[in-house]
């Protein structure tokens, strides 16, 4: 299927305008050169932390068609429940100022003496923020919020009731596809392999263009956290997005690559794995990851790299799904001193 008709199929999903497009795609030839010196792949770096609200980051992209289902029943508050340093919480504020909404926020875990990362921004942009002990206790701090926000006569919407978060994850990465095989074209480059952070939702996007281009690359994701079954719960995403969008197309669990093995001790805990293709990619090509997401997908990535999995005639792109505000509370993997702030995930 050609690009602009996978875009008309797009275009069926209503959306609301957040973010520039197209993001940067960069070229990291000191990276490929560290890690394979003169025979290695062509490297590129899909630069999704750029997306240009609230530092950035994957999820303003599937903000575009959540909040357009939220708008739709026109509240004026939006209530969400994340965990204390959610990238998609600081990405919810800042998009929801741009549409004019007040934002409340439950945090689950204990407000921290030091505030910093992702919770510091969520101050900055000016959300109401709560915090709840646990999942149980934060269903029912969002519950209480939008009757109190409604008995004062405001319009509340909860966002973890908003039934779009896996197609919008979805339908986000399946257009970003397209942007980046444009990108590439025009640097004249054919990709042999995507990388990126995933357990599912935004890989289920870059599986569907895969299939719907019929283009030869592969998706190589790396999950950061052990909870799912990310190939049956991709290709589920991927269905379900398909049918949205009106199309006839079957994704399996065969067609989905995903790695576990770089998760290390647990989610939300730096791996060394993960925290040297952090300094790498600084060091090398002054990119700024993040330890808990985008770090484990490069170690993926540079393990792979150094098994020589790629030769010079190839084409890897890393993408690059934001989260580096959670560094500021990791100061000690970086400077080597005793943690300052909480800083769980
Ligand atoms: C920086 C970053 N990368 C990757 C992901 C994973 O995205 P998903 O599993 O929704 O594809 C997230 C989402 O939590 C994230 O914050």
């Amino acid at each position: 299927m050609n690009f602009d008709l996978i875009r008309e199929h797009i275009a069926r999903i209503p959306r609301v305008d957040l973010i520039v497009k197209p993001t940067p795609m960069t070229s990291a030839p000191n990276l490929a050169r560290a890690l394979c010196g003169d025979e290695g792949p062509q490297i590129f770096i899909k630069r999704d932390d750029l997306t240009s609200l609230a530092l950035g980051g994957n999820k303003l992209r599937n903000l575009e068609f959540r909040l357009a289902r939220t708008m739709a029943e026109n509240p004026d508050t939006v209530i969400v429940g994340l965990d204390l340093q959610s990238n998609s919480a600081r990405q919810t504020v800042g998009a929801c100022n741009k549409l004019g909404l007040r934002t409340i926020l439950v945090l689950e875990g204990a407000k921290p003496n030091v505030i910093q990362g992702n919770l510091l921004m969520d101050y900055l942009l000016g959300a109401e923020v709560h915090f709840a002990p646990n999942r149980h206790e934060q269903r029912s701090m969002l519950d209480a919020l939008a009757a109190q926000v409604r008995a004062e006569g405001g319009r509340p919407h909860i966002l973890n009731d908003n039934p779009m978060f896996d197609i919008a994850s979805a339908v986000a990465y399946l257009e970003t596809t397209l942007e980046m095989l444009e990108q590439l074209e025009a640097e004249g480059a054919e990709p042999t392999c995507f990388y990126m952070s995933s357990s599912g939702k935004g890989q289920a996007g870059l599986v569907l263009a895969q299939k719907l281009t019929g283009l030869d690359f592969a998706v190589h994701c790396v999950t950061a956290t052990n909870e799912f079954d990310v190939p049956s719960r991709a290709a589920a995403i991927a269905n379900a997005s398909a049918e949205a969008l009106g199309l006839d197309l079957r994704v399996s669990e065969a067609d989905i690559v995903n790695f576990g093995g770089f998760v290390g001790e647990r989610y939300g805990v730096p791996s060394d794995a993960g925290t040297e293709a952090v300094r790498l990619f600084a060091r090398q090509e002054g990119v700024i990851l993040d330890p808990v997401y985008t770090g484990k997908a490069a170690a993926g990535m540079v393990a792979h790299l150094r098994e020589g999995r790629f030769g010079k005639e190839d084409v890897v792109v890393f993408v690059h799904t934001g989260g580096s505000p959670a560094n500021f509370t990791w100061g000690d993997l970086w400077v080597g001193e005793a943690p300052l702030v909480a800083r769980a995930i």
